[in-house]
């Protein structure tokens, strides 16, 4: 069996400097550290985890819970906090609330009775309660995409008011004045806050979104196709439509095409997140990128910071989404 002295060796470094990289107990020169995770790789090393947890106190595990495992903004952030964990020694457990308090309470105390090192929470509602149990039993834990009102947790968030006035601002500015809306889970703050800074856009020209254009989804396909055809049922007085999440501009766009609703050409549609699939799709989707990636690593490393006691002041870190133009919005001009 490989033994940290192989890796060591391999490396041609201490064995020191081997536990140092995989538990991230101090800086190691990044040579150095890349050869380490190299000769991991190659000799196909698997740390003694009973032995690591007994000499740094902890499991070398990292429990991530997110709210839906099968919507792609979920999977890529997930493989970006993994890439960030694996690389400084932790393993990742990924657990899925479903988007329901009582599955995500549980999956917490199940993360806590595994002894998780620390946990990166994507929550299913707004309210903090089920923060409290983490802080009870002092696992360092990092908010990410639905902000809590906690201030004792560290957060990492993208500016969804932004966000969504970026959305606005570029229909507006394509000369469209009736527009539509998709919401998400309303009372999350991902999908509240788009919806206020669209406004806000719209505003800016004099406009509104009345009533009868908006239309509650949830953040799914199946959600955005229904959303769509609530919309063309109401009415078809609408030359664009913002979808708060890609998904549901995919599910959208689904239905406007077996409408035999020509897009870009009769209807301009824009989506949020910048998944794959957004710019997978026939005609590719205008969206409203979120940097997933950053995201991730961002999480992951204040968490394992956190874990390994560098202790500084509560983080909010606050990302930037961007335009990402392809071909689902026109010019009316
Ligand atoms: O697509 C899933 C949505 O839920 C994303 O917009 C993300 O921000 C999360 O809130």
């Amino acid at each position: 069996m490989t033994t940290i002295h192989d890796v060591a060796a391999h490396a041609q470094v201490s064995t020191s400097t081997v536990s140092h990289v995989l538990n991230n107990t101090r800086f190691v020169d990044p040579q150095k550290k890349a050869r380490v995770l190299l000769a991991v790789e190659t000799l196909g090393y698997r740390p003694n985890s009973l032995a690591r947890s007994l000499r740094s106190r902890g499991t070398g595990t990292i429990g991530l819970l997110v709210p839906d495992n099968s919507n792609p903004f979920f999977a890529d952030l997930a493989r970006a906090i993994e890439d960030v964990s694996f690389a400084q020694g932790y393993s990742l457990m990924l657990c899925n609330s479903d988007g329901d308090d009582r599955k995500e309470a549980s999956y917490i105390n199940v993360l806590l009775s595994k002894q998780v090192d620390g946990l990166i929470l994507i929550a299913t509602s707004n309210h903090s309660d089920h923060l409290s149990a983490i802080h009870k039993a002092g696992v360092p834990v990092v908010v990410v995409d639905r902000e809590l009102d906690d201030p004792a947790v560290d957060q990492v968030l993208v500016d969804n008011e932004h966000g969504g006035y970026l959305a606005g601002q570029y229909l507006v500015g394509l000369g469209h004045r009736q527009i539509a809306c998709i919401t998400g889970l309303r009372d999350l703050t991902p999908s509240a806050k788009r919806l206020v800074g669209f406004r806000r856009a719209l505003a800016e020209s004099g406009l509104v979104l009345p009533p009868a254009n908006i239309v509650s989804g949830d953040f799914r396909y199946s959600g955005g196709e229904a959303a769509m055809q609530t919309l063309l049922e109401r009415s078809r007085d609408w030359t664009a439509v913002f979808a708060i999440n890609d998904l549901m501009a995919i599910g959208a766009l689904n239905t406007l095409q077996r409408s035999a609703i020509a897009v870009p050409r009769d209807v301009s549609l824009i989506g949020f997140d910048n998944i794959l699939q957004s710019a997978m799709m026939l005609p590719a989707i205008t969206t409203i990128g979120q940097p997933i990636a950053d995201i991730g690593r961002s999480s992951a490393t204040l968490l394992i910071e956190r874990i390994t006691g560098q202790v500084r002041e509560i983080a909010r870190v606050l990302l930037t989404p961007t335009l990402i133009e392809r071909e689902t919005c026109r010019s009316l001009a």
